[in-house]
């Protein structure tokens, strides 16, 4: 006989729990879902009736929250109830890159992790399948099931016995809702069938058995870092080759494109842009280089290491092309900065590529507008650690003394007035609407707009006569032709 499911718990309500255990619920409307955090205030805003207040955003979710939420979808800080009730339990708490002690700056922080194996210790009752959503270190099952049989040999409650298995989470922000309902596979890591199939069988319900993939544990974990390090090492490597094609007059676009048609390349994640964010590329890939050293495997280690390093190279690039091409300073000079997330669709600013680009422009004293129509100007200020520059102050010019430049947000658009330059940093689809000609008229000349996206119409810009830098076109580095 199979193993029975009907609780489902989740701990940790975040950009995975939130979206992954609402998809589950309206797909699974016969098992109920308990979602649950230590962050009272997140669990507030899953639980808040007006949806634009939801803690995360993302495409499709509100409509599903709608069809879910106090039906058979629970969000709630009752750790301990949603624990002894369920019968499988999803581990979904953050896995930063450690900041201090052994591994600091490259290996994961386990503590919440841990935690949370110790809290299902705890509270949990019967047979509970334990699963790690989480992304972790090869081997984080080991620690898991360390700390759950010795409650099961330790505890006073009767038969208490747990089941470990890794079922990584693909999905990608701004695109969450789509990859949850069509992945294009899900992976579980066991060495119980039973559990392997209990578990899989939630999934069934809408996921082609074919697209079920089942591996040993370790497998698993590592699949899951090496997917991301994959992904990651595509960016940089057409990155770099944008740079290439800046001071050789080839268009990284066209590049792609004609790389893209080999069917053993393929033609996606080969836009460049201006280095990859997000919460987990960076962590993920160091973690696999952590890896790699602990095991004495240090050209492996080095080899993956050198993706994040030209990430970060690459980023800074950028900000020394806008200062040599604003004739060498940006001192006082108004900066308007389209977008601020790590990408399109998501209001997630972790480990945003603007968040640098940002910081170092106004270290070299420029006045920064910053517009994102998702990100809240508060979290700009935590990333940029910079206080907004304030309306009184703004009045208050001459009174203030700053060591460096300064920035303030926008929700409007209306923003161009006085401008010496554009950068476009994320490509929200209304960047793509703007009337150069008529934000032209508001620009100090020699205007710019350096789009590091890709997003913006060249023709239409070039036509007001704004200078346009474009990320990787060395067909309007004309100036410049090398081969002369
Ligand atoms: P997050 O920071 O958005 O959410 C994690 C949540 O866990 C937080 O709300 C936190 O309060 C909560 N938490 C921490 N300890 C807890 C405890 N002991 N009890 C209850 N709640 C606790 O993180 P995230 O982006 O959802 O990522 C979670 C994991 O999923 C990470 O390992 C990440 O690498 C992985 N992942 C993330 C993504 C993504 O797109 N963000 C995609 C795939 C995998
Ligand atoms: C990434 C992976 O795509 C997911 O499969 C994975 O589950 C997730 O990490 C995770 O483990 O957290 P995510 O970071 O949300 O998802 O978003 P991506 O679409 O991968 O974008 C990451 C960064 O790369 C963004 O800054 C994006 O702008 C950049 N990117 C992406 C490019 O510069 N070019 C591309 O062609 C694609």
């Amino acid at each position: 006989m199979g193993i029975p499911i009907k609780n489902i718990c989740c701990i940790g309500a975040g950009y995975v729990g939130g979206p992954t255990m609402t998809v589950m619920a309206s797909k699974c409307p016969y098992l109920n879902f308990n979602v649950v955090d230590i962050n009272k205030e997140r669990i507030a805003s899953w639980n808040s009736d007006n949806l634009s207040k939801l803690p995360i955003f993302e495409p499709g979710l509100k409509e599903l929250i709608v069809k879910t939420r106090n039906r058979n979808l629970f969000f709630s800080t009752n750790i301990k109830e949603a624990i002894e009730s369920a019968d499988i339990i999803f581990i979904s708490v953050n896995t930063p890159t450690k900041t201090q002690g052994l591994g600091a700056g490259k290996s994961s922080d386990l503590k919440w992790v841990e935690a949370s194996a110790r809290e299902v210790a705890k509270y949990s009752k019967g047979h509970t399948i334990v699963v790690e959503k989480s992304t972790l270190p090869v081997r984080t099952a080991e620690v898991i099931e360390n700390i759950l049989n010795s409650a099961e040999t330790n505890s006073k409650r009767e038969e208490i016995s747990f089941n470990v298995l890794s079922n990584p989470e693909f999905l990608a922000e701004g695109t969450a809702i789509k990859d949850l309902e069509n992945p294009d596979r899900v992976l579980i890591g066991g060495d119980n069938q039973k559990a392997m199939i209990a578990l899989s069988n939630l999934y069934k319900a809408w996921v082609p058995e074919e697209k079920i993939l089942f591996t040993n544990i370790w497998s698993s974990e590592l699949a899951k870092l090496t997917s991301n390090a994959f992904l990651a090492q595509r960016i940089s490597s057409i990155n770099s080759i944008s740079a290439i094609c800046e001071v050789t007059g080839a268009d990284v676009r066209e590049v792609s494109r004609a790389i893209g048609k080999d069917t053993r390349i393929g033609s996606k994640f080969l836009d460049s842009g201006p280095g990859f964010g997000g919460s987990c590329f960076k962590k993920d890939i160091l973690n696999l280089v952590y890896l790699a050293e602990y095991f004495d495997l240090h050209d492996v280690a080095k080899f993956w290491e050198s993706v994040v390093e030209i990430n970060s190279w690459h980023q800074k690039r950028i900000t020394e092309i806008v200062v040599k091409k604003l004739f060498g300073t940006v001192a006082n000079k108004r900066l308007i900065i389209l977008g601020f997330a790590f990408k399109a669709n998501t209001n997630d600013t972790r480990e945003s590529a603007a968040i640098k680009i940002c910081r170092d422009l106004i270290i070299e004293g420029a006045d920064l507008i910053i517009h994102d129509p998702k990100v809240n100007p508060k979290q700009i200020e935590e990333d940029l650690q910079i206080k907004q520059f304030s309306e009184e102050e703004q009045n208050e010019k001459s009174t203030i003394k700053t060591i460096h430049g300064k920035w303030r947000f926008s929700k409007s658009l209306e923003i161009f007035e006085e401008a010496h330059a554009v950068l476009v940093l994320t490509e929200w689809e209304e960047y793509k609407h703007i009337k150069w000609d008529r934000e032209f008229k508001k620009m100090v000349k020699p205007a710019w707009v350096f789009d590091s996206r890709s997003i913006v119409n060249a023709e239409e810009v070039q036509k007001t006569g704004i200078n346009l830098w474009r990320l990787g076109d060395g067909s309007i580095e004309k100036e410049k032709d090398i081969f002369k």
